[in-house]
Formats: structure tokens, C-alpha cells, sequence
């Protein structure tokens, strides 16, 4: 076996990270991006580590919610999810997403890992043939049981259900109770928020049901293997998508390697489906359940659930389109936070780009490269001050790293913003135009040195969430390779900056906005 040696001849470690693979019976809206851009940008973090980074996501395309969707549109299932499969795509290469791989049910390699998958929970002895009356929501795609009803409504989509009566296939939920206290007992970490874990390790206490598995009454799906007339049920084939993108049934090496997922990102709608149902299918295939299962809140718009009918979904291309790719993403990271429910604002949106980006970072990198290049002759000075500036840049590692590890990027933003803000106060402190007005040419350059040393950190600790700015930040302070190629944490040690690089102003890194219109 060979492995790729990684910095300092070390065996890179493996991170693996998951987005849901969300439903092609709509198109991508700020909701979904939201997710898929944590994990964006947290794998960027962990590649600036040197880490083998996995970054998966894709499309969940069975169903009765789909076949309605197609049959709406009166197009066959499979043709609609190709229109909107590559919807998704689309948008997060816009967003700059980098992913290791897009996965779609309706591949043929996702059919034949779903049949292993199935095949070996069956002769494990854990499904069994009963027959299934109830309640179905078919925006769930979930079973649901009178009491957990609201107003008889489905507690999710505030909608009727429908009553089900159908021969399928049961899967033994209700054996994994205690498999699924003890795992959640010796792995405190594997559901994050804290919140999140109270209310799945709650739900399983009440006792869990065995939950029907197999439908006969719809034909878009994956057919058993020990009984073709029957499909799969879209959430346990939906689920093994993470299993398939790995090599689950064809590549026992590349599947050891990856199994199992660091992180599963999800919204805390599919939490339970996470959870509880998936780390018990695991168990009942014989496989290891997730690192961690992290589950975060809604993104309100004027304190609601974004729904087509409604009319009040908003699109990454439209805010794209003022806000620019790294303006997206910044606000997002920054003023979204990531676990607790959030209003999305586009005022809000604006003042913060304004303050943040336009004020902050942007004035930052052009007065510190202006002055460099006029009192330093645009090159790099060998002197520094090393104060105060200095002990600060170091601990924002530090403390980036910790929000990081909890999956926390608005604090991860904060710390860098942090720095940045405590570097414009050093500016007025320090008043370089009057050192160099005095003649001080030594003084000047020492304050200019550590202004740079500052803002080298800044470019590689923002780089995850705003690449091209922090790309071309970089670029300016006189290098040739690219910032996402760094290596943190000596990345982010001071005066790593070489003395004589070459400095370059430059336009606006985030131009204003003006909000009057
Ligand atoms: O549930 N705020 O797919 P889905 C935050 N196919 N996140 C949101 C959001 C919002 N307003 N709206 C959507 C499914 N999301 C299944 C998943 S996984 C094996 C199968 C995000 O298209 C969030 O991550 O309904 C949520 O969990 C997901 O989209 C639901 O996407
Ligand atoms: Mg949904």
C-alpha cells in the first residue's frame, strides 16, 4: 500500500466531512448553501493543516416526493433530477465550493452499495415482513405516529399527512436502544450542539419503533435484492450515500480509509434521521457509526421557514450578484451563527459587508500597502516593532483554531476581525505618517514591518472563508504561490512575511455598497 507522505514526511491525517444530499424537487436556495458552505469552509481549514480532506455532498433523487415533483411537470423522475441535479452543482461552483465528489442516488454505484448495504442489514437478522398502517408526510419522506402530530398536521411542513396501508418491510429500530445509549454515553462528542444531544438521546429513551423500510406502492426507488417488488425506502437508501461515495462493496481499502465520516453536517430537520436511524443501520450493517453528527438551525426570512409557496426563498446567485462571492460567503460564516436558528437580513447583509469588509479588511490592506509603498519603497522593511501587535497575531491562531474545532466560524471571524481591528487602532496609535513626516525612517518601517507581519496572518487565517480576497492580499504582499497552499500552524507564525518582497496597492479588495437604492 503506498500513502502520500504530507508535510514533515507525516501521514496526512484523514478528514472526511458530509452535507445532506438534498431533494431535486427544488433548487438550491440559501438554506442549502448554508450548509454546504460550513463544510467548504471548514475543509479548507483542515487542507491549510495538510489534512486528506473527503468533502462530500450531492442529490437525494427517489422517492414519492420526486416522482410528484416530475409528474407535475410531466417529465419522467430520472429526467427532472437530471435538470435539477445539475442545478445544484452549478451553485456550489458558483459559491467556490470545492467538493471531493457529487454523489446522486440514481447512480448506478449508489444502487449497487444500497443492495449490499440492504443485503447484509437482512442477513444480519434485522429486517422482517409485517404490514404498515399509518401516517406519511411526503415532504418528510416520514412515517409519522398519531401523537406526534400537531393539530394533525405534520409538526415539520404544518401539513396534512396521508393514511398508509401497505406489506413492507420492517427494520428492528427498537433493538438498538441500548446500543444507541451506550455509543451516545462513551461518545459525548458524536452530536453536537449540546442542545441537539439532549433532544436525540430524549428520543430515544421514549423507545423507539420499528420503522417500515420497503414500499410497493411506488416504483422510483432502489428494488430489494431478496424481493424486487418492493422499493427501497428513500431515507435508508438516501442515508448509504455516504457509504457508497467511499467505495462501500468495491474498494475495502479506500472504504477503511474514510469510514467512518468525521462530521455529518445537517440541519437539525434531519437530525433524528442522522441521528438515531442512520448510526443503527450502521450498526445492523456491521459498520461504524459517525464521528460526529452536527446539526444546525434555520435560516429564517422575516422569521420564516423559506418555502417555494410562500415566495420568500432567496438564491445564492441573486446576492451573489451584489454582494460578490467572497461577500456571500463572509456574512454567512460571519453573522450566521452556526447552530442556533438565524433571521436572515439584507440590511443587515449590507452594514456588516460595509463595516467588516469595506471598512475593515479592504481600508486595512490599502492603507497599510499604500504607506508601504510610499514610505518603504514597496518592499518588505527588515524591521519590525514587535509589540503589542505582535503577541496578538500569535494568539489568534490559537484562538481560531479552537472556534474551528467546534465548528464555530463566526468566532472563528471574530478572532481575525479581531486582529484586524486592533491593527487599524496601532495604525492611528502609532501614526506612521508623522514618524516619517519627523524623519524617523527607522521608526516608520518598524511600524510599517509589523502591519505587514499582521496582515500575512490575516490573509491565510481568512482564506477559508474569503479565498479571493485573501488570494489576492497575499498576492500583493509579494508572493508567488497561492495562500490555500500554506501550512498552518507555522503559516501563521510571526514574521514568516520575507524582508524585500515586492508590495503592490492595488483597487479596493471590497468596494461599498451603497444602500440608498
Ligand atoms: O432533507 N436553513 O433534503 P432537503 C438552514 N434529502 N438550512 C437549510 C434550510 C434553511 N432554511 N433549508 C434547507 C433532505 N437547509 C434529504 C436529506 S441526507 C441523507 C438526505 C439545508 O433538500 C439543511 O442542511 O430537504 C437541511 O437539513 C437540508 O438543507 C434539507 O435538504
Ligand atoms: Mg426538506
Amino acid at each position: 500500500m503506498t500513502s502520500s507522505r504530507g508535510h514533515n514526511g507525516q501521514v496526512p491525517n484523514r478528514f472526511s466531512v458530509t452535507t445532506p444530499i438534498y431533494y431535486v424537487n427544488d433548487v438550491p436556495h440559501i438554506g442549502h448553501a448554508y450548509t454546504t458552505l460550513a463544510g467548504d469552509v471548514l475543509c479548507r481549514w483542515r487542507r491549510l493543516h495538510g489534512d486528506d480532506v473527503h468533502y462530500l455532498t450531492g442529490t437525494d433523487e427517489h422517492g414519492l416526493k420526486i416522482q410528484r415533483a416530475a409528474e407535475a411537470q410531466g417529465v419522467a423522475p430520472k429526467e427532472w433530477a437530471d435538470r435539477t441535479a445539475v442545478r445544484f452543482e452549478q451553485t456550489w461552483s458558483e459559491l467556490q465550493i470545492r467538493t471531493d465528489d457529487f454523489i446522486r442516488t440514481t447512480e448506478p454505484r449508489h444502487y449497487a452499495a444500497v443492495s449490499k448495504f440492504l443485503q447484509a442489514v437482512y442477513d444480519n437478522g434485522y429486517i422482517y415482513k409485517g404490514t404498515y398502517e399509518g401516517l406519511y408526510c411526503v415532504p418528510c419522506e416520514a412515517y409519522y405516529a398519531d401523537d406526534e402530530l400537531v393539530d394533525d398536521n405534520c409538526p415539520i411542513h404544518d401539513r396534512p399527512v396521508e393514511s398508509v396501508v401497505e406489506e413492507n418491510y420492517f427494520f428492528k429500530l427498537s433493538e438498538f436502544e441500548d446500543r444507541l445509549l451506550e455509543h451516545y454515553a462513551a461518545h459525548p462528542e458524536a452530536v453536537a450542539p449540546d442542545a441537539r444531544r439532549n433532544e436525540v438521546l430524549g428520543f430515544i429513551r421514549q423507545g423507539l419503533r420499528d420503522f417500515s423500510m420497503s414500499r410497493t406502492s411506488i416504483t422510483w426507488g432502489v428494488p430489494l435484492p431478496w424481493d424486487p417488488a418492493h422499493v427501497t425506502y428513500v431515507w435508508f437508501d438516501a442515508l448509504v450515500n455516504y457509504c457508497t461515495a467511499v467505495g462501500y462493496g468495491v474498494d475495502d481499502e479506500r472504504f477503511d480509509k474514510w469510514w467512518p465520516v468525521d462530521y455529518h453536517l445537517v440541519g437539525k430537520d434531519i437530525l433524528r434521521f442522522h441521528a438515531v436511524y442512520w448510526p443503527a443501520m450502521l450498526m445492523a450493517a456491521g459498520l461504524e457509526p459517525p464521528r460526529c453528527v452536527f446539526a444546525h438551525g434555520w435560516l429564517l426570512v422575516g422569521g420564516e421557514k423559506m418555502s417555494k409557496t410562500k415566495l420568500n426563498q432567496i438564491f445564492p446567485h441573486d446576492l451573489i450578484a451584489d454582494f460578490g462571492i467572497d461577500g456571500y460567503r463572509y456574512h454567512f460564516m460571519a453573522d450566521q451563527r452556526f447552530g442556533p436558528d438565524g433571521d436572515f437580513s439584507y440590511e443587515a447583509m449590507v452594514t456588516r459587508y460595509n463595516a467588516d469588509l469595506a471598512n475593515n479588511f479592504g481600508n486595512l490592506a490599502s492603507r497599510v500597502l499604500n504607506m508601504a509603498v510610499n514610505y518603504c519603497d514597496a518592499r518588505v522593511p527588515d524591521v519590525c516593532e514587535n509589540g503589542t501587535l505582535r503577541s496578538l497575531a500569535e494568539s489568534t491562531y490559537t484562538d481560531v483554531a479552537a472556534a474551528y474545532d467546534r465548528l464555530d466560524f463566526a468566532s472563528a471571524c471574530t478572532s481575525v476581525w479581531d486582529l484586524i481591528r486592533a491593527t487599524n487602532a496601532y495604525i492611528e496609535d502609532r501614526a506612521p505618517w508623522a514618524l516619517n513626516k519627523a524623519g524617523d525612517s527607522a521608526a516608520t518601517a518598524a511600524v510599517i514591518g509589523d502591519c505587514l507581519q499582521t496582515l500575512r496572518v490575516v490573509a491565510v487565517l481568512a482564506a477559508p472563508v474569503i479565498p479571493n480576497a485573501a488570494g489576492e492580499l497575499w498576492r500583493r504582499l509579494g508572493h508567488s504561490d497561492a495562500v490555500d497552499g500554506q501550512r498552518l500552524p507555522e503559516a501563521a507564525a510571526w514574521g514568516g512575511l520575507a524582508a524585500g518582497n515586492p508590495l503592490e496597492k492595488g483597487d479596493p479588495l471590497f468596494p461599498r455598497l451603497d444602500v440608498s437604492d
